[in-house]
């Protein structure tokens, strides 16, 4: 068995973090999402790993993933000219897959691992296609499944009016090499894209085998900021690496779970875990309240967050009212004001959100 993670995309969602950036290499607890698919499938015992990118940010996804060796796999990257669709990534990866089965990952997708047990359904079943469906309580939001009382895939809708169920499309999928037929067979959608739905639906009116799998744990899409801080505060409560390796001054008060890297400074703060902070950061005079991670040389000062990711290298200083619910992107900074500013005075990039609540 192989797999492949789609890291590819425009990431419009994400804008603007994802004009200077891919999203999949967003941090969760300070480590890229695309991390943790892949680790995911490691755990599955799955080493041969396609990663299909992007002529804009497939130079940055490599230079940060490498060859896989510290998965513990053998990355191969396939680049995908343009984002014609997750059935099109699939069709640029027929060299790569060769006539293998195959895991489906997407990349900007964080899943419960339960990959194992989804990998034996397949096998034990030889399938064709198996689906990962999730429980939604907005499924006109997803692509949705209709499935028969054993789980049998009979349809699958995209974002539709009338729901026939609130079970939604996770981002994991096993393919037998059947789906090589099926995407040949498919016409790109209205929105001109090649659609894996489609190509599934081709496999479910040839009568193949298309079955489903239930989530029961959590799955998250962090394709929006909201998305992002809730996949932020799911990894925070359940894997945090509890190590201090900074410097802590005698007036600071630490409580809770809390990561702090190694040559970050920590004065006259109190950190409230769940947080992780990186390495080098410097951190003063600081409220970094539960939920709240913070990527590598980030500088704070005179500041109060919560909930809340900091990307790495930014500053923020003297801020006087809580941050919170945000997002602060590579290198952004929040600098100092007088006591009553004013005015303001700002140089923000496009698609940029300032909510002065
Ligand atoms: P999407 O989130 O569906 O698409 P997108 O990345 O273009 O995002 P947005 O809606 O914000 O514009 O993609 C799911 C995953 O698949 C994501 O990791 C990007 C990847 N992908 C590809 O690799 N190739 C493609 O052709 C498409 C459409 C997506």
């Amino acid at each position: 068995m192989k797999a492949i993670i789609l890291s590819g995309g425009k990431g419009t969602r994400l804008r603007p973090l994802t004009y200077t950036g891919a999203k999949q290499l967003v941090p969760v607890a300070n480590k890229p999402i695309l991390w943790y698919g892949i680790e995911s499938i490691v755990a599955a015992g799955i080493t041969e790993i396609g990663i299909i990118i992007s002529p804009e940010t497939g130079g940055e996804v490599k230079a940060k993933t490498g060859d896989g060796s510290q998965f513990g796999a053998n990355i191969t990257y396939i680049l995908q000219d343009e984002p014609l669709g997750l059935a099109h990534a699939v069709k640029v990866a027929q060299p790569f897959l060769g006539d293998s089965p195959f895991v489906m990952y997407l990349g900007d997708n964080l899943v419960e691992s339960q990959l194992d047990l989804f990998i034996d359904k397949f096998e034990s079943k030889h399938l064709d296609a198996l689906t990962l469906l999730c429980e939604v309580e907005n499924p006109t939001a997803f692509g949705v499944a209709k499935v028969d009382a054993q789980g049998k895939v009979l349809q699958l809708i995209e974002k539709p009016k009338n729901p026939p169920s609130n079970l939604a499309l996770v981002g994991v999928y096993l393919f037998s090499p059947e789906i090589h037929h099926a995407i040949a067979n498919i016409k790109p959608s209205a929105r001109g894209e090649l659609e894996i739905t489609d190509a599934i639906q081709y496999l479910i009116d040839i009568q193949k085998n298309v079955d489903s799998f239930q989530l029961k744990g959590w799955w998250l899409d962090t394709g929006k900021k909201d998305d992002l801080l809730a996949a932020n505060q799911i990894i925070l409560d359940s894997c945090l690496d509890l190590t201090i390796e900074g410097e802590i001054d005698a007036p600071s008060k630490i409580s809770g779970r809390v990561h702090i890297g190694s040559g970050t400074k920590i004065i006259n703060s109190i950190i409230r875990g769940p947080v992780t902070i990186g390495n080098n950061c410097h951190i003063e005079n600081c409220f970094i309240g539960p939920y709240s991670s913070i990527a590598n040389e980030a500088t704070l000062i005179d500041a109060d967050i919560e909930h809340s990711v900091i990307l790495q290298g930014a500053k923020v200083v003297n801020i006087h009212q809580r941050i919170v619910d945000s997002l602060i992107g590579e290198r952004a900074q929040l600098k100092p004001a007088p006591q009553r500013p004013k005015a303001l005075r700002f140089m923000i990039g496009d698609d940029s959100q300032i909510e002065l609540a």
